[in-house]
């Protein structure tokens, strides 16, 4: 089936979708991204995510290049045109095009943005989580700005590389103080012997992800206790339960850290309540 890409006003066939040499996203990485689940053809949590893409720009002082709701538009029939029923869309917006200085361009350039979309297998996906993940660590080298969810993801990529490499599904950052900070491309949550849910508070050292926030109301639904505070890698080898989550993942269980298994190498009775639950309290439109 043929996929097309939105490119600054125009849906294209994935074979002519291409950006500018001197877009600055290519040039520098500066710009930012979203991504967002698609299930029965709609999107999960779509508010929050543009506001966080409004955060973003405003953080990197980009343009909003169109207004949220256009932008929606924009998601939802990107969606449509890809047939996609169970997948992400994924949006990228750029500072533009200019020729290549590493100051903001002088002269105001119009934000690039592009949106692709495509199909996950649900089984597939399914038949991870009931299996669970394994996990590996890896020394916290980002910037302290990654609540900004900016396109420059060179230390994600080289984690997730040093996981699959390692046989792992993902990369827990460590951070000096032997602190978890977040996963390669999602947030690191624990479960104590007592039943705590644990994560870490989201500031300037993690994303702020859109399900951790969901998932923090369905523990509250649930009557689960949370507990936001730091934990360190220490804590997760002990812990009852571990697990991710991220809009691809939603809530992914989490068997073995490193070379320790977690709990008893089996997917926990909490993580696996919480995947069946989330898309209940999730926003779906
Ligand atoms: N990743 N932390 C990082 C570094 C991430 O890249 C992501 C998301 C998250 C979880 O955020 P959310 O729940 O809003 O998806 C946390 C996306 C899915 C990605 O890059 O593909």
């Amino acid at each position: 089936m043929s996929r097309f890409a939105y490119v600054n006003g125009r849906y294209l066939p994935a074979r002519d979708a291409s950006v500018n040499v001197e877009d600055r996203g290519y040039q520098f990485a500066d710009g930012v991204y979203e991504v967002c689940e698609v299930r029965d053809g709609k999107l999960v949590d779509a508010p929050r995510h543009l506001a966080r893409l409004q955060r973003s720009l405003n953080e990197l002082r980009i343009a909003m290049p169109m207004p949220l709701v256009s932008i929606e538009f924009i998601m939802r029939e990107t969606v449509r045109r890809n047939r996609v029923n169970y997948g992400l869309v994924y949006l990228q917006i750029t500072r533009g095009v200019a020729r290549r200085d590493h100051a903001f361009p002088t002269e105001p350039v119009k934000p690039a943005i592009v949106v692709t979309a495509k199909n996950l297998s649900y089984e597939k996906n399914q038949a991870t989580a009931q299996k669970g993940i394994a996990v590996v660590t890896t020394p916290e080298n980002r910037w302290p700005r990654v609540d900004i969810k900016s396109v420059s993801l060179l230390p994600n990529v080289l984690a997730k590389q040093q996981a699959k490499e390692q046989g792992a599904y993902e990369a827990w950052f460590v951070d000096r103080d032997g602190y978890v900070t977040e996963g390669s491309s999602s947030n690191a949550w624990i479960v104590t012997h007592d039943g705590r849910v644990v994560t870490r508070p989201a500031d300037n050292h993690i994303l702020s992800g859109i399900t951790r926030a969901v998932l923090m109301n369905v523990l509250e639904a649930l009557q689960l206790r949370l507990e936001e505070r730091p934990f360190t890698i220490e804590e997760s080898y002990g812990a009852a339960e571990a697990f991710v989550t991220s809009a691809s993942q939603i809530v992914m269980p989490v068997i073995k850290l490193d070379d320790r298994m977690i709990g008893d190498g089996k997917p926990g009775s909490v993580s696996r309540r919480l995947r069946e639950e989330f898309h209940r309290f999730a926003h779906i439109s």
